[in-house]
């Protein structure tokens, strides 16, 4: 019989791909999303890929009741990914309640019915910004976590205590954190990618955007920071790079006897690259010129942060793959899809 994975959170960004991923490997899948930041046409085009249309729910995670209503009508689930969260940095410190209700609430309210249904196998989408500014790099999952920046970071902080106090006390329960760095690209299919509502926050959509018209100029926060060109640095990691080490760690839990009860994986390439080394690669691979200028540096960003990687490549057998330059060629193809640019 089919494993039957419950992914919440699964028309969205990270989510989509991975449900794409998992279809792929012969999973079931049942989706759950309140659409708060993605849309239902995702399905459809997840079915174009992959020939299969997964489950859908429409409902709140942070509404008890419906949590409940969920694990009452799939009896069967062998694992959950649980990507539904706010992830928006800026918006979380003007609407802290609305970030700490949504992702504690949801994360509570999973956990309790995984503990009342006897579904025991969780995966949780944290974040290297746990780590803050590290002193030393590459970070490893060593490397103490510092105090949240953010109440957004700060969610993440709190889920993954009680991620860890929840599979510590309740026998059978056993969970995953994966941290991931930062995710960018699209499918090669060019028919699912990131697509935020408004002004983009984050660097490759806003280039994308700007390559497409929709924004006059990119700004480069900050050339002055202690790096090779003064632009701050980041492990970019490709979004299917990133699926695929999602269905790796589901069937570690699902599979494997391994005594972990909790563990925790840095998702990343090993590779810190800065801003401007990206947006050259994106002008290159796309054989384009990008209208950008540079400006102060953005309030609260770090200069530089990416992985050690040796950890989750050796105990997941996994490893991204994708070359930069396919990545930005697909962040690109995604965009002039959704723009009907050709
Ligand atoms: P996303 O916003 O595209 O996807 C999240 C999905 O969850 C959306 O479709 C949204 O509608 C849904 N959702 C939110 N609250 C919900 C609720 N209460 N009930 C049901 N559905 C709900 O975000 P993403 O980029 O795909 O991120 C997925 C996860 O990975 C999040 O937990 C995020 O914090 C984490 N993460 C993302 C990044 C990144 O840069 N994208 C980096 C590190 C960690
Ligand atoms: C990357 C680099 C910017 C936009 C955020 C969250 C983090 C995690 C990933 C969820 C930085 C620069 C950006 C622009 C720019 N998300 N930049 N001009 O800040 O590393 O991390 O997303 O967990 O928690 O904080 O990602 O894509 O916003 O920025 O110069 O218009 O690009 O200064 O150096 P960040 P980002």
């Amino acid at each position: 019989m089919k494993k039957q994975i419950l992914v919440t959170g699964g028309t969205g960004y990270i989510g989509s791909h991975t449900v794409v991923e998992l279809l792929n490997e012969g999973f079931e899948v049942i989706i759950v999303d309140n659409l708060s930041n993605s849309d239902i046409s995702v399905l459809e085009n997840i079915e174009k890929i992959t020939g299969v249309k997964p489950a859908f729910e429409k409902l709140d995670l942070s509404e008890a009741l419906q949590t409940e209503n969920l694990f009452e009508k799939y009896r069967d689930i062998d694992a959950i990914i649980h990507f539904a969260a706010f992830k928006a940095v800026g918006e979380s410190v003007e609407k802290p309640l609305d970030y700490y209700s949504n992702n504690l609430g949801s994360l509570l309210n999973l956990l309790s019915c995984m503990n009342k249904y006897k579904v025991s196998n969780v995966v949780f989408s944290s974040s290297c910004t746990v780590y803050g500014q590290p002193d030393k790099l590459p970070v490893t999952e060593e490397t103490l976590r510092r105090e949240a920046e953010s109440p957004y970071g700060n969610t993440k902080k709190v889920c993954e205590d009680i991620l860890q106090d929840s599979v510590a006390a309740y026998r059978n329960l056993k969970g995953i954190a994966l941290r991931y760095f930062n995710p960018i690209g699209a499918h090669k299919s060019a028919l699912i990618g990131e697509l935020p509502v408004g002004i983009p926050i984050n660097l490759v959509p806003f280039i994308t955007q700007t390559a497409a018209g929709v924004r006059k100029e990119l700004k480069v926060f900050g050339n002055d920071y202690a790096t090779s060109d003064g632009s701050a640095i980041r492990d970019y990691i490709n979004v299917v790079d990133l699926a695929k080490a999602h269905v790796v760690a589901v069937d570690r839990l699902i599979n494997t006897n391994n005594k972990h009860d909790y563990e925790v994986f840095n998702l990343g390439t090993g590779r810190g690259l800065s801003v401007l080394e990206l947006v050259e690669t994106f002008q290159k691979v796309n054989d384009l010129k990008l209208n950008y200028s540079i400006v102060e540096r953005r309030e609260g960003d770090i200069e530089k942060i990416y992985a050690d990687t040796t950890y989750a490549n050796a105990e997941l057998g996994w490893k991204a793959t994708e070359t930069l330059e396919d990545t930005l060629l697909s962040a690109w193809n995604w965009e002039k899809n959704v723009r009907n640019i050709k």
